[in-house]
């Protein structure tokens, strides 16, 4: 039996609220079509399709009313918030796995990406003793979410706050969580990656694309009502340094850089001899293997890599627009 982590105050409405329009959101973003959509995503998707024709509505009301605006009195326009994404929630035990996984500590800041009723950021600072911010588009999860962080004693070290995500200041996050849909991820990624290097990230269900996650873990949830697998996959992402490029090192050499994601293929050139390693990023942390057990450390230090093999530890130089020379 998992622990309550937390009171958990639903709001007097379904769990699965409304949805914006899919359609439109892809073809805002230019992201794939429902085609390619896996299975229980489009259960997801079917559910938020029902209630479009309720959205319609809403919108013809919007309409309606903006023609009754020069008309005081006569018409109101109501507030309406497009979700990416309908409400549904993380259980208490997968909520758990997922800060384990990424692990958060006292000196993280989490922030949850459509944080619905709020326990993930509650659970981090309840349980884990983080600080955090809850996004939602939903005022009236985020009254609940505040509601929720009072009653858990974890106010003061808790924000929740109408916004949509996609305007979401994240640069002070130490850690990003996410139980979102495969195309809003994908049309996060970009920003994602731009994340200070070693921000973790967090997600339920989804993946980033083809940026392999670090680690991937099942959490058994018998009461899933979402697809046909009663369990929860959750990927874990360290964001990697941007390291791409030419890297001028100490008496002429130079170390060539691939990088897709967090791994690395390399061409050292050093005392007349030219090397391959492969490697990966965590974060800012950079390693590389070669032949014969060569090994080869760094940490990114913005525009300086500071480390090198056993006999070379000098700081290397993004090389310029002239290269190494
Ligand atoms: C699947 S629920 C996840 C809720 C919570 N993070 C959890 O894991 O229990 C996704 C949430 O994202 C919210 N959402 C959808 N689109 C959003 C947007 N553009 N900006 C902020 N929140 C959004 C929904 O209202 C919903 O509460």
């Amino acid at each position: 039996m998992v622990e309550k982590l937390w009171d958990v105050q639903r709001p007097g409405r379904s769990q699965v609220m409304s949805a914006g329009s899919r359609k439109n959101l892809s073809r805002r973003r230019g992201l794939p079509s429902r085609g390619h959509w896996p299975a229980s995503m489009c259960r997801m998707h079917e559910a938020t399709t029902r209630l479009q024709a309720l959205s319609r509505g809403i919108g013809n009301l919007a309409t309606a009313a903006a023609l009754l605006a020069p008309f005081p009195g006569l018409g109101a326009t109501p507030t309406v918030p497009v979700e990416d994404v309908p409400f549904i929630t993380t259980p208490d035990h997968v909520t758990v796995a997922m800060l384990e996984l990424a692990g958060v500590g006292a000196q993280d800041h989490v922030i949850d990406l459509g944080s619905g009723d709020g326990r993930i950021v509650i659970t981090a600072a309840k349980r884990f003793g983080a600080s955090g911010l809850g996004v939602e588009i939903v005022p009236d999860l985020v009254a609940q979410s505040r509601v929720n962080a009072r009653r858990a004693g974890v106010a003061a070290r808790t924000r929740f706050e109408v916004q949509d995500l996609y305007a979401t200041d994240l640069s002070t996050a130490s850690v990003v969580t996410m139980y979102l849909l495969p195309e809003v991820n994908l049309a996060l990624r970009p920003r994602l990656l731009a994340l200070k290097p070693g921000t973790r990230l967090v997600s339920h269900d989804w993946a980033l694309g083809d940026w392999a996650p670090d680690r991937t873990l099942t959490v058994a949830v018998p009461e899933k009502t979402i697809g046909r697998e009663k369990l929860s996959r959750l990927h874990l992402w360290t964001v990697p340094a941007a390291v791409q490029g030419l890297w001028c090192g100490p008496a002429g050499a130079t170390l060539q850089l691939q990088q897709r994601y967090q791994v690395l293929s390399a061409l050292l050139t050093q005392g007349g001899l030219a090397r391959s390693y492969s490697g990966r990023l965590h974060g800012a942390a950079l390693e590389l293997l070669g032949e014969a057990g060569a090994r080869w450390q760094a940490t990114v230090d913005g525009e300086v890599l500071r480390g090198g093999d056993a006999t070379a530890t000098l700081p290397w130089r993004r090389a310029g627009a002239a290269g190494c020379g």
